[in-house]
């Protein structure tokens, strides 16, 4: 296992929680964590223990702020090119990652945070959670690939609306416009207590999710994520072709046979990913 200094890695019941770790600066992405966000996913990628990531960010009140401001702030034209492509190589390894990621947006998701969570295969937001791509008003745009995810995802006309006002949105109207998967509600105090943590509640539901997902054909669930990712950026023809070709090898595994066999015999699949 790698040793990591800005994010943490925690495996429990194939479930890997990556988590942003540096919550003084509200878990902004600087070079470093980028390098160590990219070395966890090929980390995740190769341990057998791990069927699908959460990830997520340290404390209340951040997912992330964004890309880090003082660090780019001193940046000329060669390490822009070079900053940007190296956000782009990092997130583009978590959107075609064969297991399923799932962003738990447990507050800020600015800048480089909300394109950070566009690269994941599904959005949870805490109800505190709000959304953002300011980067107009530093005078610089989108470069981690937003400008090309969002507006597949809500778009172009949202997208833009997003990107020129730079004005946040909140958890709810990230939900209306497609942003998200799912609000999760601030949990309530009991009479006289603490109320739990909403980061907590929040993990709980990408967990629950992310147990649903794993419970189905983990080769199917990979090639169904890789197919829509590289189907959206292809043309129909040749997406189709492609979709029936992964079709096709699926009959090869012995998944395929066990889903079919468990549903004829009413009882539950075991899968094996083979
Ligand atoms: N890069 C670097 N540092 C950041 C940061 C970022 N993107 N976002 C927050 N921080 C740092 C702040 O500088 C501050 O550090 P300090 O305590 O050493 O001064 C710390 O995190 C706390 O942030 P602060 O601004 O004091 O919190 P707040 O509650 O007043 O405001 C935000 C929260 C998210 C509204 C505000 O931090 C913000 O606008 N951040 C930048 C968002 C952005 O433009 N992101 C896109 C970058 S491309």
């Amino acid at each position: 296992m790698a040793d990591y200094s800005n994010i943490t890695l925690d495996v429990q019941d194939r479930i890997a929680t990556l988590s942003v770790n540096r919550p003084d600066k509200l878990n902004a992405l600087n070079e470093q964590t980028i390098r160590e966000l990219g070395m966890a996913m090929d980390e995740i990628e190769q341990r057998d223990d791990i069927g699908g990531v959460i990830l997520t960010g340290v404390g209340e009140k951040a997912f992330v702020a964004g890309a880090d401001i003082a660090e780019l702030s001193k940046m000329g034209p060669v390490d822009g090119i070079e900053v940007s492509r190296l956000g782009q190589r990092v997130f583009r390894r978590i959107e075609l990652s064969k297991k399923p990621v799932i962003a738990a947006v447990n507050g800020f998701a600015l800048g480089g945070g909300c394109e950070l969570a566009l690269a994941c295969h599904l959005r949870i937001a805490g109800e505190n959670a709000q959304f953002g791509l300011p980067e107009v008003k530093l005078g610089i745009i989108p470069g981690y690939g937003g400008t090309l995810r969002l507006p597949r995802i809500v778009g172009k006309g949202r997208a833009l609306e997003l990107m020129l006002t730079a004005q946040f949105i909140k958890a709810d109207e990230a939900y209306r416009i497609g942003l998200v998967n799912k609000v999760v509600p601030r949990p309530q105090a009991a009479e006289g207590q603490e109320a739990p943590s909403a980061r907590d509640a929040l993990l709980a539901e990408a967990r629950a999710m992310m147990g649903v997902i794993l419970a189905n054909g983990p080769i199917a669930v990979g090639l169904a994520i890789e197919c829509t990712t590289r189907g959206m950026e292809m043309s129909v023809d040749d997406g189709l072709a492609m979709e029936s070709n992964l079709f096709g090898l699926l009959a090869a595994t012995n998944d395929m046979r066990e889903g079919m066999q468990a549903f004829l015999d009413k009882r539950k699949a075991e899968f094996t990913g083979r």
